[in-house]
């Protein structure tokens, strides 16, 4: 249990004993500064409020109340009622020595795996003869961490690869692929999806032939000829083997069994427009099937059209991801599903979802939540790409981290064999780019700027990386096996003190991922750990101290550096003991 929630539970029962509703929300939150106390609860002056009292008046009831019911001893040491009725929380040394003690020497540092739903993550989701652009690597990164936290967290996570495997475009690649093999071309020349799909088209524009051929196996596909499936298959396992290399030297958990891509739910689409139909909700609009949703409005402030069938019969992105709602809910099971893409599909999401409600695919308290996030920039504040204006693929970024990474490294001349160091060049340069991803709040843009982010100084990868193999070094200097540690901690020194309350905040941190989806947050608070912990060691001696301070000091360090390595695995970042 955090201390947010043990405290919540507290001050709430005095707050109702002292007279407010039974679902009154004391407002616990950490302190931003020491003289305020580790923790506040700032609900008082709302239920004063309501109550028609003195906030001040109320909140010394409060106090007393849990003076009384003697709640807080032994976790608190002082109570204060600061400004308009806020109540400053000071938690008490040993409780904190304690609770960072269990923290230890527990399983995963004590925090309980409580969370019991079935969520299902819809992240990275490339379109199948395409190369995976900076998009897709967003999705990818932030998804795969918010799998990562979930997971730990108890929840049983379904990984979905919605991969753009259907649509119109597969007879154009299915003709063009026939074409490459009929000319003998090796399966190696589609190592270059982006330049296979460029050719495709090109061909499909300019030769009339070959767009008949194309159209024919549409239908052909569509209608589940075999031939075409074959070569259908084929382009989504090249596709998808060169995906899952990415993934593997990203070090993103996601596999060949996590494929649930369009085609699907292609199966479902008819007899999705046909409840929908039938239950009033879809209508006829000139041959084309739609839904007109009151909630979106188009430029003349009537209701948007939504097409879920063309007038050719083909479906849509919409209709697919309606029907991958209710596939997530009837036959997976989730109790949450929540999708990672561009900030531009949020509009799609909602609507989809919209008509996924009405159509009664999915019931009300089955939780559909779209993890947008912003666009990556360049330098110039423009659109990421290539100087010369393409996509920028995403293997050559990563060789482009590995390249700038073997520099940095070198010149720092690190003790280390020739495959730590090889391990220690990987671990700092995909743990750059996918930190600089993820310390930024997902929402807004961000920059891509390979020098902030391969900076030994600041909320960066490399930062977080030295900082753990710091405090390791401790304990290759003491000589000393931080697994034969026994005894107590004891706090006496203010450091100690501010490092143990941030190493307790670190379920906090890993509560509010998973229920945001902001890995953002979680390294914030590795960071501000970082730093506090600097301090902490440059005030207080560990290796010369005497022998039960620095036991008590190794122990601090020790959850320390726990900390900080489950917390940079839960963001999907590497560590090394050497660097
Ligand atoms: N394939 C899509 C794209 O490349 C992303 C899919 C997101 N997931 C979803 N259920 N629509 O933009």
């Amino acid at each position: 249990m955090t201390i947010q929630s043990l405290l919540h539970t507290h001050l709430q029962t005095a707050m109702i004993n002292a007279g407010a509703d039974k679902d009154t929300d004391p407002v616990i939150k950490q302190s931003g500064k020491p003289q305020f106390g580790d923790y506040q609860a700032n609900g008082v002056m709302s239920v004063a409020k309501k109550l028609g009292t003195n906030p001040r008046e109320f909140a010394q009831k409060v106090l007393d109340e849990l003076e009384n019911s003697q709640a807080l001893d032994g976790i608190a040491d002082k109570l204060e009622i600061a400004g308009p009725g806020f109540i400053n929380i000071f938690l008490d040394k040993e409780f904190l020595a304690k609770s960072a003690h269990t923290a230890r020497t527990s399983d995963r540092l004590g925090i309980t795996s409580d969370h019991t739903e079935t969520v299902i993550i819809d992240y990275s989701s490339p379109n199948v003869a395409k190369e995976m652009h900076v998009g897709h690597l967003r999705s990818t990164i932030i998804g795969d961490s918010s799998v990562r936290v979930l997971e730990f967290l108890g929840d049983t996570v379904i990984r979905a690869n919605h991969v753009g495997d259907w649509g119109t475009q597969f007879g154009m690649l299915i003709a063009y692929l026939e074409k490459m093999q009929n000319e003998n071309a090796s399966d190696m020349e589609l190592s270059d999806l982006e330049a296979f799909y460029r050719d495709a088209k090109a061909t499909y524009d300019n030769d009339e032939a070959f767009a008949e051929k194309a159209r024919s196996y549409v239908v052909k596909l569509q209608s589940g000829d075999e031939y075409c499936l074959a070569m259908w298959q084929k382009l989504v396992a090249i596709t998808m083997s060169q995906n899952q290399a990415s993934y593997e030297r990203l070090n993103v958990t996601l596999t060949d069994k996590d494929i649930m891509g369009e085609s699907l739910y292609n199966p479902m689409l008819p007899d999705i427009v046909k409840t929908l139909k039938d239950k009033g909700v879809a209508v006829e609009d000139d041959g084309a099937t739609v839904v007109y949703l009151p909630e979106f409005k188009n430029k003349e402030g009537e209701p948007l059209g939504i097409i879920i069938q063309k007038k050719d019969g083909g479906f849509l992105y919409t209709t697919t991801d309606i029907a991958a709602a209710s596939y997530r809910y009837h036959t997976l099971h989730a109790d949450r599903a929540i999708v990672y893409s561009d900030t531009r599909q949020a509009q799609h999401m909602a609507q989809a979802w919209a008509i996924a409600r009405l159509g009664g695919f999915v019931p009300d308290n089955f939780k559909l939540e779209h993890h947008n996030f912003g666009m990556m920039l360049g330098k110039d504040g423009k659109p990421f790409k290539t100087r010369t204006g393409g996509t920028v693929k995403l293997a050559d970024l990563l060789d482009e981290a590995v390249a700038r990474a073997t520099v940095l490294i070198d010149s720092k001349n690190p003790d280390v064999t020739a495959d730590e160091r090889t391990a220690l060049i990987d671990a700092v340069a995909i743990g750059a780019v996918k930190y600089a991803d993820l310390s930024k709040h997902r929402t807004t843009d961000y920059v891509f700027d390979w020098d902030s982010m391969l900076n030994f100084e600041g909320n960066t990868a490399p930062y977080m990386q030295y900082a753990y193999t710091r405090v390791r070094s401790i304990f290759a200097k003491a000589g000393v096996n931080p697994d034969t540690l026994t005894g107590e901690i004891v706090i006496t020194d203010d450091k100690e003190r501010a490092l143990a309350v941030k190493l307790l905040q670190f379920e906090e941190s890993l509560r509010q991922v998973a229920k945001d989806g902001t890995p953002h947050v979680l390294c914030g608070y590795l960071y501000e750990l970082a730093g506090i912990f600097s301090s902490f060691y440059e005030a207080c001696p560990i290796l010369s101290a005497d022998d039960d301070t620095k036991n008590s000091r190794l122990q601090l360090a020790d959850l320390t550096a726990k900390t900080l390595k489950t917390g940079l695995d839960l963001l999907g970042i590497k560590t090394v003991e050497k660097m």
